[in-house]
């Protein structure tokens, strides 16, 4: 079992990470002094896969754990879904006193987040991620929301958990995709971290996807201090933890403009690859340098499917992101591994070059 301390300003808690520990569940909410009145909100998916052994963890508490079992897809992490559990929670009578369970990936942890945020001015929640996605990302920093109106994340709240409990087994009913999503989170921390955790992630691509119990572990665990690092100097994103964007400015317009045919993963990969096409074209870095930092993401290309970009149409929907103050696109840069500037602009034509080299890269 591996622990990592998160430290935000007024909060700290635990990301506990390791195989079948979900059993120690019971155990660890105990010792945190939480209630044992449990609301878990629960991946349906998940549940099918895993029902004995998530019913045998939350049959540990004293008093039977209460739970909803949600389809995670984007439409569910709405207003609408938000309602049925505010509507279970005052059914099941649960109180200030109660504790609320996500057991799932990065959509039942972002609804029932912003539920515990939101139920009775908020409640303390606990985070299992079951992706690898939420166990290197959307778990740790606390950020909570659902979608309105066909904008993501417009409504929601920073909210901490008080603990992350990553059963790494529950990971490996997870299909390619899925993998590759949280691939994607990785292979940005790789360049966001040093030339180490990069050369890691460059030799153990295979290892990953295969979801080998040693890389995995080790990876998972360095991802997730990269991010409690940058989350501790700037919970709320005024700054520094903008670099987590980082591929992400073109990943959403490319998601958006696939209509969401393409898994986010995916997108992060390619997005990530136009932003080092992006540093080159504004001569941030050399070309010398450029081919250097592709060679992880020539590591994943065999991995990934695109279908054909417009780029003029990807920059207008760049340009209409929640994100942009002022009718700027912002964007986060690498000079470096580990070396990353936020807040750049660019030009029009600078960013659909960007774009079309990295679609050829791929295509
Ligand atoms: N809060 C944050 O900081 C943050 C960060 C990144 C992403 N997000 C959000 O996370 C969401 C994406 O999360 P995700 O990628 O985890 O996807 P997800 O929650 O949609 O899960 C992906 C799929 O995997 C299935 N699944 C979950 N656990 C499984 C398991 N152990 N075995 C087999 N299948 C399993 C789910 O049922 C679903 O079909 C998006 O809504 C995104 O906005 C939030």
């Amino acid at each position: 079992m591996n622990r990592i301390k998160v430290k935000i300003p007024e909060h700290e808690y635990e990301v506990v990470l390791g195989d079948d520990i979900i059993y120690d569940l019971k155990n660890e909410i105990q010792h945190l002094d939480l209630s044992s009145r449990v609301f878990a909100i629960i991946d349906e998916n998940l549940f099918k896969l895993h029902r004995s052994k998530i019913s045998e963890a939350l049959s540990k508490f004293k008093i039977e754990p209460k739970y909803v079992i949600i389809e995670a897809k984007e439409e569910n992490k709405s207003l609408e879904m938000l309602q049925y559990i505010f509507e279970k929670l005052l059914y099941y009578q649960c109180g200030r006193d109660a504790v609320i369970l996500a057991i799932g990936g990065g959509i039942i942890g972002d609804l029932a987040g912003y539920a515990a945020a939101s139920y009775m001015r908020g409640l303390p929640y606990v985070q299992v991620p079951t992706t690898l996605l939420a166990a290197v990302d959307s778990s740790v920093g606390g950020k909570t929301g659902v979608n309105f109106m066909q904008r993501k994340n417009i409504i929601g709240a920073f909210h901490q958990p008080e603990l992350v409990l990553a059963d790494t087994k529950l990971l490996k009913t997870l299909n390619k995709e899925e993998i590759l999503c949280g691939l994607g989170e990785i292979i940005k921390y790789g360049y966001l971290s040093n030339e180490d955790f990069y050369q890691k992630i460059k030799n153990n691509v295979d290892n990953i996807l295969a979801l080998e119990s040693k890389v995995l572990s080790e990876i998972i665990s360095e991802s997730v201090k990269i991010k409690a690092g940058v989350v501790r100097q700037d919970e709320k994103e005024s700054g520094l933890r903008k670099i987590l964007n980082l591929g992400h400015t073109f990943s959403h317009a490319i998601e958006s403009e696939q209509n969401y045919s393409i898994k986010h993963g995916t997108a992060v990969i390619v997005g990530i690859s136009a932003a080092l096409y992006l540093s080159e074209n504004l001569n941030l870095i050399s070309t010398e340098k450029l081919n250097s930092l592709l060679e992880l993401i020539n590591k994943v290309k065999p991995h990934i499917n695109l279908s054909k970009m417009e780029g003029e149409k990807l920059y207008e929907i760049m340009f209409n992101d929640k994100k942009n103050r002022e009718g700027k696109i912002k964007f986060v840069l690498v000079k470096d591994i580990g070396e990353v500037l936020i807040d750049v602009e660019a030009d029009k034509e600078s960013v659909i070059n960007a774009i079309e080299k990295a679609e050829r890269l791929f295509l």
